[in-house]
């Protein structure tokens, strides 16, 4: 709720000042923006579950309240609750710290912006705000843009309840949220006038009673002005307040905001902290509506399962590839349908020469099937095709932290996109593994004569036949080592047997213990810890010509010649061996000594529910502010902070988090912990002084104390394999987050050297979606000036989808390609909305007839959807509550409009009825009706209706609570004895 960067420092240098509201940060007993975002994501998708929990009769008895964690709420929502199964919680609680971060980011973006932060009565701002924000997170949603809705979700959050810290919402005696703020279709009304005084100086300091007595009786809305630079504010206004805000030095003194516990109106922190809570809520509930329950956790990503995604050659000597590729999707998707494994969902990228796309994305395992088992060889005559622009494809709709696979046969046509593709994979920190496979009938036939051991190579050196000369097979090993994949080479013959590690990949809760390159190879011992959380334990090692020994804690060796041995199975196959570790005991330090003069990588991983996850952040305005998220590489021998996410639960402590050198010069540099407070746990904040020279990868050590033994706590280690690069230059950009199809958005960017340095940089734009955009070739900082502007355009086509994400990547290479950063923006295409009116609901009869003993009658609802005459139309209606049937049919009305009829019909055991309709805007209208026993008339359609329609209106929008029992129980004190219908024209 703290409005302003210059605020913290200015709170800090106050001596024995309060501790400044933070976005992130709680101290002394203060609740923060992530606090509040948190509980009440918790608690409404701890609802979500349980609606679906009830559909689908299981139990969900968890208590839905403050006491919620990440991982008890991942346990009771997962439908498999066998206490045996692997619980990882990793990605929705990464999806919680993008939400906050987005949050959190408001603070430093929008520092000056009243409307952000519903400062100086900018309350139709504010609003505005929501609405847009709102109308962004539901046509995302909509797409299936769930990371670009995240972030909407987030800076709407802050706004939303930054109101309940900065008006006198609270003060008036609300402890509801204030529902218009998120009812675009409602007035906001009783707004203070602009010359209306509502406060008085505060007395003595003591601002308890400063709001103006006539401003509560009369239930005017005010909130406070603040300004760093001046002290004027309208005559007899409230200030927010606080020594950072000059406008609280004037008449009338002091302030009102309750931001922390030592606010000028810390007293009501707490009960502003909590009706913003119930707000956020509120707010989910309408996203809920408008995604449905499915889609609403999909946003929140409390699943286990990864996403499929495959990139795919389709020229003509892929068909082999593609045959592999069809199987072993469909091993996995057989084979895990219906259990929690089962991908969330499925993405194919196809290419070739001249074409890429289309991106197929879907959470349909059947369509992906259809899809890919549409693909066919074909075309490609000169060899080079489009690898990188499929794959910058498949980056930018996979989620963050995805594995994504690669086929093809022939060198990448697009190599100017690496610097982009690798933006990106260390942006998203995404897995790519390649599976190049060579295409030659006659090499074939000499490599399987040759093959046989462990030592088999592909592409043979020198091969002038291979489609793939060594050079051009060094880009898909970059790109595999700067994510922390791997570059398999392998025959077509062999293909099906290098695809196992895809097969791993889709295993749940996979974490990576140890990920090293060597490139050029040499000799080396690499040791790991395995912890007693690990199961299935594989490593993989990709190289040629390589020899290795793999010791186990108890000292128990096996070689690479040993394919069956006392520490496991070894497969070779191509440059790859895979080695799956035998599961019992093999805790503690292991050891592999490996040899090869070429390059190799090496990797182990395993299932186990102790992961973490980590972003770069940045301190607001320098020294001890708060941070916001930051993109792009740090910068060379800069301090870096990360925050960092661990999962795992209350039995995991972090001991360590390093930046490793990917280099393997051994040297790697340990940050102090900080552990942020609060409902989240598991997070920290990660200060590094001085970031390594060269690449680095982050490993985090800790101790276990694992459930089932109660011994001494076990040792683990976690490493996330994208390998992180440093740069002196520095991109920052900043645009809108949306544009409307048909518009062109202006992006301004700066690039500055870090040591002050000049010269010319040369600039690339590129976005993922193929828009046209224009951006100035280089630019030049002049020595001692540090930096240098330029715009970047991007214009979105008319025809452009609402909810469509764009990606664009501002890159700045100094000369000779010595140096590179980047900026990497997500915005959202956003068609502009006009519809804010939810659709209505007018019954036409109902018709019951209930005795006492339900089970063998029935009861009939029957009622009209309409979306008013200026409305979007109706989109979806499903049943939320209720066990009967329901069908529905279009009609046109009578005054031409569109008209769904629905027809209702429940035992009467089953008494209540709760629709949920939304129209195309994505407004959501909810629908209730119930039957009391032994009404036993049928009540005529007409005069239903109108009573209904006349009355619903008023009933609904005094609450904030709708679709309770007591929503209900009002209604039906006013319709007596009708047997009755609801209709309720929002959510909550
Ligand atoms: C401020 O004033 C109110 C009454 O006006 C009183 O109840 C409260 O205790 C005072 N607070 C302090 C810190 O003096
Ligand atoms: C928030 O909502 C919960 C129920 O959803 C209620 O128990 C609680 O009292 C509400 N909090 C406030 C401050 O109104």
């Amino acid at each position: 709720m703290q409005t302003s960067l210059l605020l913290m420092a200015l709170y800090l240098s106050i001596p024995g000042g309060t501790q400044a509201f933070k976005p992130l940060i709680s101290g002394g007993g203060s609740i923060t923006h992530r606090d509040i975002t948190q509980r009440a994501v918790l608690r409404k998708t701890a609802e979500v579950c349980r609606a679906l929990a009830a559909a689908q009769g299981r139990d969900f008895s968890l208590p839905i309240d403050d006491s919620l964690s990440i991982i008890k709420l991942q346990k009771a929502c997962s439908a498999d609750s066998s206490s045996s199964s692997l619980v990882s919680t990793i990605l929705f609680q990464s999806a919680i710290v993008k939400m906050y971060l987005s949050n959190a980011l408001v603070d430093m973006a929008f520092a000056l912006s009243k409307a952000h932060h519903f400062d100086g009565e900018t309350f139709q701002g504010g609003r505005a705000l929501i609405t847009a924000g709102v109308s962004e997170v539901k046509a995302s949603v909509k797409r299936g843009s769930f990371l670009l809705a995240r972030l909407a979700l987030g800076r709407v959050c802050h706004t939303l309840q930054d109101f309940y810290s900065h008006s006198n919402w609270v003060e008036m005696g609300n402890r509801q949220p204030y529902s218009t703020l998120i009812r675009p279709d409602l007035q906001l009304v009783n707004l203070a006038g602009p010359s209306t005084p509502t406060c008085r100086s505060c007395m003595g300091g003591n601002c308890t009673d400063n709001i103006l007595p006539e401003v509560l009786q009369q239930g005017l809305l005010t909130s406070g002005y603040f300004n760093l630079f001046s002290s004027n504010k309208p005559a007899g206004k409230c200030s927010h307040g606080g020594s950072f805000d000059r406008t609280s030095g004037r008449d009338p003194e002091g302030g009102i905001n309750k931001d922390d516990v030592g606010s000028s109106h810390g007293h009501l922190h707490h009960t502003a902290a909590d009706v913003a809570v119930n707000a956020t809520m509120e707010l989910l509930e309408d996203i809920r509506g408008a995604a449905g329950d499915k889609g609403f956790l999909r946003l929140m990503d409390i699943t286990q399962s990864s996403v499929l995604c495959f990139v795919i050659d389709t020229t003509g000597s892929m068909s082999d590839d593609i045959t592999e590729a069809k199987r072993v999707s469909f091993s996995i998707i057989d084979s895990k349908r219906g259990t929690q494994q089962e991908p969330s969902s499925y993405i194919l990228v196809p290419f070739n020469d001249p074409g890429f796309g289309p991106l197929i994305t879907t959470t349909n395992a059947d369509i992906f099937k259809q899809r890919i088992n549409a693909l066919t060889a074909s075309g490609g005559g000169d060899i080079p095709e489009l690898c990188l622009s499929g794959l910058q494809l498949a980056l930018t709709a996979a989620p963050p932290s995805s594995e994504i696979f690669v086929f093809t046969d022939a060198p990448a046509k697009d190599t100017a996109l690496k610097s982009t593709v690798t933006a990106l994979i260390e942006s998203t920190k995404s897995v790519v593994t390649f599976m190049l496979t060579d295409n030659l009938r006659s090499s074939r036939r000499r490599r399987r004569r040759s093959m046989g051991g462990a030592s088999a190579v592909w592409p043979s050196q020198g091969g002038a036949s291979n489609r793939m000369a060594q050079s051009d097979a060094q880009l898909y090993r970059d790109l595999a080592q700067a994510s922390g994949g791997q570059a398999i080479e392998v025959t077509k013959e062999d293909l099906h047997r290098a695809t196992s590690v895809i097969e791993d990949a889709s295993d749940a809760a996979q974490v990576t213990v140890l990920q090293e390159v060597r490139s050029p190879g040499k000799a080396e011992n690499f040791s790991f810890t395995v912890d007693e959380s690990m199961r299935n334990l594989n490593a993989y090692i990709t190289g040629g010509s390589l020899s290795f020994t793999l010791t186990s804690p108890s000292g128990v060796s096996q070689s690479n010649s040993e394919a069956s041995g006392p520490l496991g199975t070894i497969q070779t196959v191509g440059n790859l061996h895979r080695i799956s570790l035998t599961t019992h005991n093999n805790t503690g330090l292991w050891e592999i000594s490996l040899n090869s003069l070429e390059s190799y990588s090496l990797k182990v991983i395993g299932q186990s529910s102790v992961n973490f996850g980590y972003h770069f952040v940045e301190a607001f305005g320098g020294a001890h502010g708060d941070f916001g998220l930051k993109e792009g590489r740090p910068l060379t021998g800069d301090n870096i902070t990360l925050l960092v996410s661990v999962t795992g639960g209350d039995s995991v402590t972090v001991t360590a988090v390093a930046l490793v050198e990917a280099s393997g010069s051994g040297s790697e540099v340990n940050g102090t912990l900080q552990l942020l407070g609060g409902t989240g746990g598991g997070d920290f904040l990660v200060t590094v002084a001085r970031v390594p020279q060269g690449e680095f990868v982050v490993r985090l050590r800790g101790e276990s104390n694992s459930a089932t033994t109660k011994s001494s706590p076990s040792l683990f280690q976690r490493q996330v394999s994208t390998q992180i690069k440093t740069s002196s230059i520095s991109v920052t950009a900043q645009a809108d987050s949306t544009l409307e199809p048909g518009s062109t958005i202006s992006v301004p960017f700066t690039v500055a050297m870090a040591n002050g340095t000049g010269g010319a940089f040369t600039v690339r734009a590129t976005n993922d979606r193929g828009f046209t955009s224009s951006f100035p070739a280089s630019v030049s900082i002049v020595t001692g000036e540090g930096e240098a502007k330029g715009t970047v355009t991007l214009t979105a086509p008319a025809s452009t989808s609402s909810g469509t994400d764009v990606t664009l990547t501002i890159e700045a290479e100094s000369a000779g390609a010595a140096d590179l950063n980047y900026a990497i923006l997500r915005l959202s295409v956003v068609s502009k909305v006009t519809d804010f009116t939810p659709p209505q609901c007018g019954v036409v009869s109902v018709s019951s007839n209930c005795p006492a003993d339900c089970g063998a009658s029935y009861w009939q609802l029957s009622a009209n959807l309409t979306d008013g005459a200026n409305g979007t139309g109706i989109d979806r209606v499903t049943l939320r509550q209720g066990n009967g049937t329901l069908n529905t049919s279009t009609e046109v009305g009578t005054g031409g409009e569109n008209v769904t009829r629905i027809e209702y019909s429940a035992t009467c055991c089953s008494k209540k009825v709760e629709l949920v309709v939304v129209d195309r805007a994505g407004n959501v209208g909810v629908c209730l009706g119930s039957v009391k026993d032994s009404v036993g008339v049928v009540v005529s359609s007409t005069a239903q209706a109108s009573v209904t329609n006349t009355t619903a209106v008023p009933v609904v929008s005094t609450t904030s609570t709708g679709g309770s029992p007591l929503t209900l129980s009002l209604y039906l004190r006013i319709c007596v004895m009708l047997s009755l219908l609801l209709w309720k024209r929002v959510e909550l």
